[in-house]
């Protein structure tokens, strides 16, 4: 079983990478922003709540987004590879109690280094299937006819908070509220540290590598 965290900016293809290695793990792959758009789609008390902080590119409040995690993690058994939590310091001491509570193992956490005009290119190409979650991008990764799913043939959406300045502050954001995390958890000794400037089947070689002596059986 593993139980990993994906730390990284937005843009670094932490989705990306979740999805491909769900399988291969048999581990859960929690995205907290997943959950908060299918609230928003729903329309819950949770997802009005949260939409102005996502629309503004600034972070839903920490109470919050730890509620909402511990309701979706469960007993955690399956493993799980968290792709967009924890994002401040108040979260990840959240996450090691839980975790301590559950008696379940953190293995590692990865930190995607990537530079910040790799991920303005990035995610203003971005294009997502609403229905599935399958991620495209223009450049580097696009569906054979534009802006329709290879899968079902059905429309893509670019997300709103992709739009330039929304992407910009959620850079920002990132540097003064979660990059925090590299030092809170190089202290535990768990980060380990992959090139996700490189392609994304690079990327996963990578993330197999370091998972591979990280694993708990
Ligand atoms: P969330 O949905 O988590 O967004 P994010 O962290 O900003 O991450 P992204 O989904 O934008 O990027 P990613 O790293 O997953 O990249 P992807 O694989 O898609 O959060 C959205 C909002 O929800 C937040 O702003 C906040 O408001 C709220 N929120 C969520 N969690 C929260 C929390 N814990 N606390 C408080 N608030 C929270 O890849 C991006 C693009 O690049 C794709 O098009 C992909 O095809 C492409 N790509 C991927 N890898 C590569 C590669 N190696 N080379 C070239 N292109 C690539």
């Amino acid at each position: 079983m593993i139980g990993v965290v994906f730390l990284g900016p937005p843009g670094a293809g932490k989705g990306t990478q979740a999805q491909i290695l769900e399988q291969k793990y048999g581990a859960r792959q929690i995205s907290t922003g997943d959950i908060l758009r299918r609230h928003r789609q729903a329309g819950t008390a949770l997802g009005k709540e949260a939409q102005a902080y996502m629309d503004r590119g600034d972070l839903v409040p920490d109470d919050v987004i730890i509620k909402m995690f511990e309701a979706e993690l469960g007993d955690g058994t399956k493993g799980f590879i968290l792709d967009g939590f924890p994002r401040t310091v108040p979260q990840a001491q959240a996450l090691d109690a839980l975790l301590a509570r559950l008696h379940l193992p953190l293995t590692a956490v990865l930190l995607f280094k990537t530079e910040r005009p790799e991920l303005i290119k990035r995610l203003t190409a971005r294009w997502t299937n609403p229905r599935t979650g399958r991620v495209y991008n223009e450049i580097s990764d696009p569906p054979k006819v534009r802006g329709i799913c290879d899968d079902d043939g059905g429309e893509l959406v670019q997300r709103p908070d992709d739009r330039p300045e929304t992407v910009t502050k959620r850079l920002d954001v990132y540097e003064a509220q979660t990059a925090p995390l590299i030092d809170y958890y190089k202290r535990s000794g768990l980060l380990v540290p992959i090139d996700a400037m490189q392609p994304v089947e690079d990327v996963r070689k990578q993330i197999v590598a370091a998972l591979g002596s990280s694993v708990a059986s």
